[in-house]
């Protein structure tokens, strides 16, 4: 099987957006403490560049769910792994996304955690697959709108590699 990935957002592309998200982040969370909840592991990339670009005080939490497996294709079921270790009650909470796909992830994720409390909740993704979505779900910060194809790179993997790729890249697999 051959893998070639093909560049779909060069680095500077996702700095440059980067920049304009985080002028609107700050002007949101605007004198408040912002808890950024990075899903393990694909956001941490985004999760790590957006804390380095904002200005005001940030706390990091962390929360892992498997959906996805090793495949192409969400399973449909969903699990918490690692739970966010501090209380969010009270608190203006920025979760942060690598990717949206059917949507399943985030609408777990937003009744989870709004059950607990938090005195705001807003979602932060690096990518939006529009065409996939099945939940019915609102995102405050969309980095880029993307086709429905499978991508890697920035934090996103297929079968836990190119995670590391700093820019973000389609991937076409060859039988
Ligand atoms: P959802 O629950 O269907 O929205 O899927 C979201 C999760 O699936 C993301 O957090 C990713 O981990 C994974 N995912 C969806 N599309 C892709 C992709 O194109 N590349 C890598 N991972 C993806
Ligand atoms: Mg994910």
């Amino acid at each position: 099987m051959k893998e070639t990935i093909s560049v779909l957002i060069p680095e500077k592309e996702i700095d440059k957006r980067l920049n304009e998200m985080v002028e609107t982040i700050s002007s949101d969370f605007k004198g408040k403490t912002i808890t950024i909840i990075g899903v393990l592991k694909g956001s941490v990339m985004l999760m790590v560049d957006i804390a380095k670009k904002l200005k005001q005080p940030v706390e990091f939490d962390f929360i892992d769910i498997s959906s996805y497996g090793e495949g192409l294709t969400s399973s449909g079921n969903i699990k918490i792994n690692k739970d966010i270790e501090n209380s969010i009650e009270g608190k203006y909470v920025l979760l942060v996304e690598d990717i949206i796909d059917s949507g399943r992830t985030l609408n777990y994720l937003l009744n989870y955690l709004k059950s607990k409390k938090p005195a705001s909740l807003k979602v932060c993704t690096l990518l939006d697959k529009p065409e996939r979505r099945v939940f019915d779900i609102s995102v405050n910060y969309i980095g880029f709108e993307i086709p429905d194809e499978f991508v890697v790179g920035y934090g996103l993997d297929y079968a836990q590699k190119y995670r590391n790729l700093p820019y973000i890249g389609t991937l076409e697999i060859e039988e």
